[in-house]
């Protein structure tokens, strides 16, 4: 089906939303014949500034953008997250359509699964042994397959993901590169609420207490810069949980520094080194997770 939105504002028609991933390809098809460059941003909805802004370099470095919206059951590990996750539908659509995003892709499980269930198989090395991968067995499995299988169906000459999911950004690389897409991958910085905390679709489910502790997360990691590199990094490890912990609503989950490419964690601190720091944070609502480059000096 595809259905045409109309701005209150303006008269004429910005998204074209499509449900069918056929009709989205042959669609765009089109566009490339006429030589447009095609940008992409994949999301589950729930879209906020941070995926406004993803669009909005989109439509500045290509001729036509498409963003899908799709809750991904399969890289869900627990069954409750992925049915309290946010759905602001008629929302999302509403801002796509606001800043003229033409193409919306809002596909059902059957339209990505139905026809082929099974899960992209690839290996990943160490990035799928650490981090995210440890506490929610599967995730990046399901984030690979669907991030291929939207590839395939918008064939985009960019794709841009938020560098909040640092752990995800480089499975993706890795994962575009073993299936060949054509496609630049294109990191863009985390956008941060005022006091701090990054923004994310999941911030929607913090009670107010727990949004306010949430604040904490990136003040901690920021705390960090005060102690490298003149304590070892177990002990900025421990000052930076301590921080965090102060509020008795947060639980740190892990908390690791790595290296920006391989994720290796690193142990000691070496001049000149690009180091990322990346956190996971217990809520009793959601669990939320964060990031910080650091260059030691
Ligand atoms: O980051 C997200 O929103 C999702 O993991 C993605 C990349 C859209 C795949 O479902």
């Amino acid at each position: 089906m595809l259905l045409s939105i109309k701005s209150k504002k303006k008269s004429s028609l910005n998204s074209h939303i499509f449900n069918k991933a056929d009709q989205l390809h042959k669609a765009l098809q089109q566009e490339r014949a006429a030589g447009k460059t095609i940008g992409f941003v994949p999301t589950m909805g729930a879209l906020h500034d941070g995926h406004r802004s993803l669009v909005l370099r989109a439509l500045a470095e290509n001729d036509i953008v498409v963003c899908s919206i799709f809750v991904n059951p399969t890289q869900f590990n627990n069954l409750s997250d992925f049915q309290k996750y946010p759905h602001t539908e008629e929302k999302d659509i509403q801002l796509l359509n606001s800043i003229n995003c033409r193409y919306v892709f809002i596909p059902s499980v059957d339209e990505m699964y139905l026809e082929d269930p099974k899960l992209l198989e690839l290996n990943f090395g160490a990035l799928e042994n650490t981090m995210e991968a440890e506490f929610r067995p599967g995730h990046f499995k399901g984030v690979a397959t669907i991030v291929d299988r939207l590839f395939k169906i918008v064939l985009p000459h960019n794709a841009y993901f938020g560098e909040k999911d640092f752990q995800q950004l480089a499975i993706i690389r890795s994962m575009s590169v073993q299936m060949k897409h054509e496609v630049n991958i294109i990191a863009c910085s985390t956008l941060r609420e005022e006091d701090g905390l990054a923004m994310s679709s999941r911030n929607l489910l913090l009670n107010n207490d727990q949004r306010k502790a949430a604040a904490l997360i990136y003040q901690g990691l920021r705390k960090a810069q005060e102690f490298i590199p003149h304590q070892s990094v177990d002990a900025v490890r421990t000052l930076v949980i301590r921080y965090i912990e102060q509020s008795p609503l947060l639980r740190v989950q892990y908390f690791n520094f790595v290296d920006p490419i391989t994720l290796e964690n690193i142990n000691s601190w070496n001049k000149n080194d690009d180091v990322q720091g990346c956190i996971a944070v217990l809520t009793e609502g959601p669990r939320l997770i964060d990031n910080i480059n650091y260059i030691i000096e």
